[in-house]
């Protein structure tokens, strides 16, 4: 039996900003769908098995006004929670309460000057009410972690976007090169190509072997632990893994619907929160039926029922290919993952 360890909960649609990739299309002009009754009746069927760590998310979570009311509830469970936030609407006061209420935040942070987050966000003054959030976070010691997104725009910035990261006292970088799904199918002409893609998680891993304060990973970059492998053994490196913080899954590639899932505002249950198909809806069923019954759970878990290149490669239990990605590109999510990194003759040197 796959036991649930992660599970991201999008609380809400709508949002105070615009962004450009985002997966949720989330935007100020919608409504939330799902009621507290409905989101804390979840929790408890789920309770009857599983204590995931919990991540409220969106859109916005902080726009819903009965977030700490949700949180608290998963709290009486005793279930660690998470907060995704894009940090624009915290301040003094509102930071004092997530800390009463939310074992850990994580804050978006797309660049590392004003110009490249507020352009990523399509919102003046993001960057400023982030690093501000960050600040207030850091302040009233309240661990938090910094996602950051890249596509061709913003790809030149990563490195200072992680210093930034490290100086502002985050606990955790993570590095997330975007999924096409929501706003993201817009940008497929500016994805990151694979070129850059394998030259980027090259870079990561070397940093990942000197940075000893922070933790660091790329997310839903399961190539990167292919990497890890070929790189250690042509280089003959020590990589000793760390545990993560509120990670999505730092042992191995992706996870999506074996240990992670993901309820959308709708209600509608998915492996992952990049991933394009429904496997259910808690309004009408059970999430734990959807979670032990669904084809497309069951699938994910089956790895002979991979496709392509992936059915027979070494990798497959510890890359996995991101399958959000391979249905984007090819309409299976069985299939390849485009960003596969066996086309290179250069893989690991
Ligand atoms: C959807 S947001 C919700 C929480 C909050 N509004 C925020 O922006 O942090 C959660 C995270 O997903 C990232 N994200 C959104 N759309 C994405 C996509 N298409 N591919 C990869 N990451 C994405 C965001 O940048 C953010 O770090
Ligand atoms: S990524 Fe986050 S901040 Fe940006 S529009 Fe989507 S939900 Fe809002
Ligand atoms: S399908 Fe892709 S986006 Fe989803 S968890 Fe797997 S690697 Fe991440």
């Amino acid at each position: 039996m796959n036991e649930l360890k992660w599970l991201a909960f999008e609380v809400t649609p709508k949002c105070n900003l615009n962004c450009i990739h985002c997966r949720t299309n989330a935007n100020a002009n919608l409504n939330e769908v799902l009621t507290y009754k409905q989101i804390t009746q979840t929790i408890e069927d789920i309770d009857r098995r599983y204590k995931p760590v919990l991540v409220l998310t969106g859109g916005e979570p902080l726009l819903r006004s009965d977030i700490f009311e949700i949180a608290a509830f998963a709290k009486s469970k005793n279930w660690r929670v998470g907060l995704a936030t894009n940090g624009t609407l915290v301040d003094e006061k509102l930071s004092l309460k997530i800390k009463a209420y939310f074992d850990i935040v994580s804050l978006s942070l797309d660049g590392s000057t004003a110009q490249i987050h507020d352009n990523f966000r399509a919102q003046e003054g993001a960057f400023d009410a982030t690093i501000n959030a960050a600040k207030l976070l850091a302040k009233h010691d309240i661990p938090f972690i910094i996602n950051s997104s890249f596509t061709k725009r913003n790809q030149h910035d990563i490195e200072n976007t992680y210093k930034l990261a490290k100086s502002l006292g985050a606990k955790s970088w993570y590095m997330f090169i975007i999924v096409p799904t929501g706003r993201g199918e817009n940008l497929q002409s500016e994805l990151i190509s694979k070129n850059d893609y394998y030259k980027i998680l090259k870079w990561h891993f070397k940093l990942e072997l000197q940075e000893k304060t922070m933790f660091i990973r790329p997310t839903c970059a399961p190539e990167y632990y292919a990497i890890v492998d070929l790189y250690t053994k042509t280089h003959n490196v020590e990589y000793i893994r760390r545990s993560l913080s509120f990670s999505t899954g730092g042992a191995k590639g992706c996870i999506a619907g074996q240990s992670i899932a993901f309820i959308a505002f709708d209600g509608s249950v998915k492996p992952c929160s990049y991933f394009l198909r429904s496997a259910g809806n808690i309004i009408q069923n059970s999430f734990l039926d959807i979670w032990d019954n669904s084809p497309i759970f069951q699938n994910l878990r089956d790895f002979s029922k991979y496709t392509g290149k992936c059915k027979t490669c070494d990798y497959i239990s510890i890359c996995g290919g991101c399958r959000a990605r391979a249905d984007a590109y090819f309409g299976d999510y069985l299939a390849i993952d485009p960003y596969c990194l066996f086309w290179s003759k250069n893989a690991g040197k």
